[in-house]
């Protein structure tokens, strides 16, 4: 907690470090109330100056010295978050003692208990809650840690790299990891207690053999299988796909029960929140296993894209997570069905993305300056760094984008970069002048593209007008314009592929089938062109843009018929029901036959993967259509999408039932595309049959009943959940605590699927969730599960008129400021959007807004968020 105002870090501020750490010795004695650390370094002198400096926040300093030389307090200069010596010479040993606290450890951050066993995190800051450090990830060191704790209590003790000693001595249990590559602070990890290890082992295609291993407790020993499954493959594809090779002996991820994040890729010893690692069919739904595929590839790539190549300073944080999370995307591409995969990226591009964008927090994919780094792990550093490393993959082609990547690795092997080294090994492997391109990393906001067609018949040509400008961001105007891959498709009447090449060529790239859109204003024209062809435009959502193009419904169902770009198939949908959405808001919505036509089509059409049916079929989510409004008023799109939801299950009734009864086969559970897509699409099925009348509702009934796994078990809870019945809600609801009870994981799940309905999710019932036995503050997974949901998916609660769904939302921030400040900044994001919605909510968030900032205390996280929220 702080006294003054925080001040922000600036990335013109960077220096290079005055120290290297050479060699890192860590050796930690763990006591029930107390751990005590002794750090030891060699340090050496980097340029001129001699001014160690150490970051420290929380520690209890029990000694510090030179060279075996005790030093005296007037030796040093000990800050509020820091230590500095002067007048050092070129190399030296330091050594310093401090006692920590991990079981007071709320925060998650630095070493923590969560459970019985203890853990840490490091990323970004949390080293320097450990022993005073050079906590900045420039500073590369070889680590050694020696961990001492109670030989019963903690039979398992683990660290960065290979074990070397373990020993029992007079009911103690000393152990000793040691870690050959070079690393920052922040990939340090130490993990203790009584564990179960599930093993395996996987040969690299250099013929080396890794021990492969994932440790829980013992309670969810039965849950680890596909995590295991899912790191060989992951382990495969970063070969095949990157030519990357794992490089220790030995691999290991733990599971942890309280983690504020996904999971962590600490060298050798990955570190996950057990939501996102355990699994088996009886408890874990598709989504999870999903979720779990592809954080366990992430982390396991991150070994490249992180680990061995690390970042110089944390501004370049999108030099590692933006790429990796690329890496994994097309890792799930592979494993699943590509289209599958970007419907869904564009998904929470389109509503998180966008909103943060539009939103106080915007920032560029590179930030320029921060309050607190915690805070700026967003989806605009994830998903839209992953984009903009997608488009070189566009621009450049899968072989120019791989010569990228070899040469990015391989020239960096061991450093801490910069995202600008990334851009120049594109650049140097490929010939190609990226300066333009760059302005994606400097510049926030999002794109906006206008376009304009005209078809001449008489001279059979197309004529393309494309227009781009970024919005203003807080802090930013005047943007320049961006380097934007059009993928572009064009189709003729009959629904066929035609050839095109703009009479551009320059501006064209004919493998990618990509037209390179570079200034304020471009045209292009397509010459002998026999009939007027159906425009298909950022196929394969090829650049995070919003589009405005103006075509008929008679031409979005065409594309939504015939277009064989699977994305842009979805995308025409969802523009079409768009529109159906915008007729309801203005109480003039009909479903046309040709609407009804187009769709029965499409849920009868077996050729289909029935994983993009469900897609095609589903509308898009309340967030999604708040983020193609103007002004935001979420009780009229929640009634319109009402409206529009009950006409579409009405309209196609017999085929929704038919789908269903043709798909609920009784089938042995397993988790992979084919079986995955067939649930998918009953379910779909299931949601809509379940608001036509009380067949459905019986039909939820009796899955719920029968049902064998939790994917079909979880949707037909939700379907009664939303079906507005409350007593057949309710009663399965009691069930279904009554049977998982003991599950935490599942008991999760059961929060959020009320606390996220906009049926079930009064203030009242939000109140009686968080008074269940079940729910804990200090646990972040059920804080999401409860606040999360609730202010993310129930927008219509959330947003109530009495303004009580935000005094929630800003009483649980309070609350959470001083016990987890991680956790609390997250939770903000809802309320950071206060300028969009209609006045009348608008004028109720910013109190709540102001309200907070008026506490005393607040963190630097909460800080910033309200701070610039309020601005
Ligand atoms: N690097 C982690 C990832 O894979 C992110 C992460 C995990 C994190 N835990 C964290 C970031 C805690 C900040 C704080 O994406
Ligand atoms: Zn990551």
């Amino acid at each position: 907690m702080r006294d003054a105002q925080p001040t922000a870090i600036q990335l013109t501020d960077y220096k290079e470090p005055a120290y290297e750490v050479v060699e890192t010795h860590l050796r930690f004695e763990l006591e029930e109330e107390f751990t005590l650390v002794t750090s030891t370094l060699k340090i050496r002198q980097l340029g001129e100056s001699n001014e160690l400096f150490l970051n420290g926040q929380e520690l209890g300093l029990e000694s510090i010295s030179i060279d075996g030389r005790v030093l005296g307090e007037g030796e040093y200069t000990l800050g509020d978050e820091s230590l500095m010596l002067t007048g050092l010479s070129a190399e030296h040993t330091l050594q310093v003692v401090t006692r920590i606290y991990p079981a007071k450890n709320t925060a998650l951050e630095g070493l923590y208990r969560s459970g019985g066993m203890y853990c840490t995190q490091c990323e970004a800051e949390g080293f320097r809650r450990i022993t005073y450090y050079p906590d900045r990830p420039d500073v590369m060191s070889v680590f050694t840690t020696e961990i001492i704790a109670d030989a019963g209590q903690y039979p398992v003790l683990l660290s960065n790299g290979n074990p070397v000693s373990e020993e029992v001595i007079g009911g103690k249990r000393h152990v000793v990891w040691h870690d050959p590559h070079k690393k920052p602070a922040y990939l340090f990890a130490l993990v203790a207690g009584d564990l179960l290890v599930t093993e395996d082992s996987f040969t690299t295609c250099g013929g080396r053999e890794v021990a492969l291993k994932i440790f829980v407790e013992p309670r969810n020993i039965d849950k680890t299988a596909y995590a295991m499954d899912a790191l060989k493959r992951s382990m495969r594809w970063d070969e095949d796909v990157y030519g990357r090779e794992y490089d220790l002996d030995i691999f290991m991820i733990v599971a942890v029960d309280d983690f504020n994040m996904g999971a962590m890729e600490n060298k050798g010893l990955n570190i996950f929140n057990s939501s996102c690692v355990l699994a088996n069919p009886a408890t874990a739904t598709d989504a999870a296993y999903q979720r779990i595929e592809a954080i366990v590839a992430h982390e396991y790539f991150h070994n490249w894209s992180g680990n061995r190549v690390t970042c110089r300073d944390w501004f370049q944080l999108s030099l590692k997570e933006g790429f990796t999370v690329f890496r994994d995307a097309c890792f799930s591409a592979d494993m699943n069905s590509a289209t599958v995969k970007r419907v869904e990226d564009a998904g929470i591009l389109r509503t998180v993305q966008f909103a943060e964008d539009a939103g106080p927090m915007a920032h560029p994919v590179q930030p320029d300056s921060y309050i607190e780094i915690s805070n700026f792990y967003t989806v605009t550093i994830y998903e839209k760094g992953a984009e903009v490393v997608g488009m070189y993959h566009k621009i450049l082609g899968a072989e120019g984008f791989r010569k990228g990547t070899d040469l990015y690795f391989d020239r960096h092997d061991g450093q801490a970069v910069t995202i600008n080294e990334f851009v120049q090994a594109m650049e140097d492997a490929n010939g190609v002048d990226f300066t333009q391109f760059r302005r994606w990393y400097k510049q926030a906001g999002t794109p906006v593209v206008d376009v304009l067609t005209s078809y001449d018949s008489g001279a059979g040509r197309l004529t393309l007008t494309l227009r781009q400008h970024t919005p203003d961001t807080p802090g930013q105007t005047d943007k320049q314009p961006l380097w934007i891959p059009v993928q572009l498709g064009l189709i003729g009447k009959d629904g066929s592929p035609l050839t095109v090449t703009p009479d551009q060529e320059e501006f064209w790239t004919e493998s990618s089938q990509v037209l390179h859109f570079r200034e304020a204003e471009q045209t292009f024209t397509f010459s002998g062109l026999e009939q007027e062809p159906a425009v298909s435009l950022f196929r394969d959502f090829s650049a995070p843009v919003r589009v405005n193009y103006q075509q008929s419904r008679e031409t979005l169902r065409f594309l939504l018929r015939h277009d064989s770009d699977g994305f842009n198939r979805w995308d025409a949908g969802q523009r079409l029901m768009l529109t159906w959405i915008d007729d309801a808001r203005e109480g003039r919505f009909e479903l046309s036959d040709d609407d009804i036509n187009v769709y029965r089509e499409l849920l009868n059409d077996t050729d289909l993967d029935p994983a993009m049916v469900a897609y095609l079929l589903a509308l898009p989510s309340e967030s999604y259509i708040a983020e193609f409004s103007g002004e935001i008023d979420p009780l009229a799109i929640h009634s319109a999408r009402e409206e529009v939801s009950g006409a579409l299950a009405s309209a196609l009734r017999d085929d929704i039932v038919a789908c269903y009864q043709r798909l609920n086969i009784a089938r042995e559970y397993e988790p992979d595309p084919a079986h995955m897509a067939q649930r998918s699409l009953k379910n779909l099925a299931l949601s809509y049959w379940s608001r036509t009348g009380d067949d459905g509702l019986a039909a939820a009934q009796q899955q719920y009943q029968k049902a064998d796994n939790m994917t079909d078990q979880m949707a037909a809870l939700r379907a009664l959940v939303n079906s507005g019945d409350r007593m057949r809600a309710q009663s399965a609801l009691d069930d279904f605590y009554e049977r998982w009870q003991s599950d935490p994981l599942v008991v999760n799940q059961w929060l959020s699927v009320q606390a996220g309905s906009a049926e079930m999710a009064t203030i009242e019932h939000i109140n009686d969730l968080l008074a269940h036995p079940a729910f804990d503050w200090r646990n972040p997974n059920k804080v999401r599960s409860v606040i999360g949901a609730f202010a993310n998916q129930a927008l219509s609660r959330f947003h109530s008129a009495d303004g009580e769904g935000y005094r929630l939302l800003a009483d649980a921030v309070i609350r959470l400021n001083e016990s987890n400040p991680q956790i609390a900044s997250r939770l903000l994001a809802p309320l950071t959007r206060w300028k969009r919605l209609v006045p009348s909510q608008s004028q109720l968030m910013k109190a709540e807004l102001q309200r907070i900032m008026q506490q005393g205390n607040l963190s630097k996280d909460v800080f910033e968020v309200v701070s610039k929220s309020l601005a």
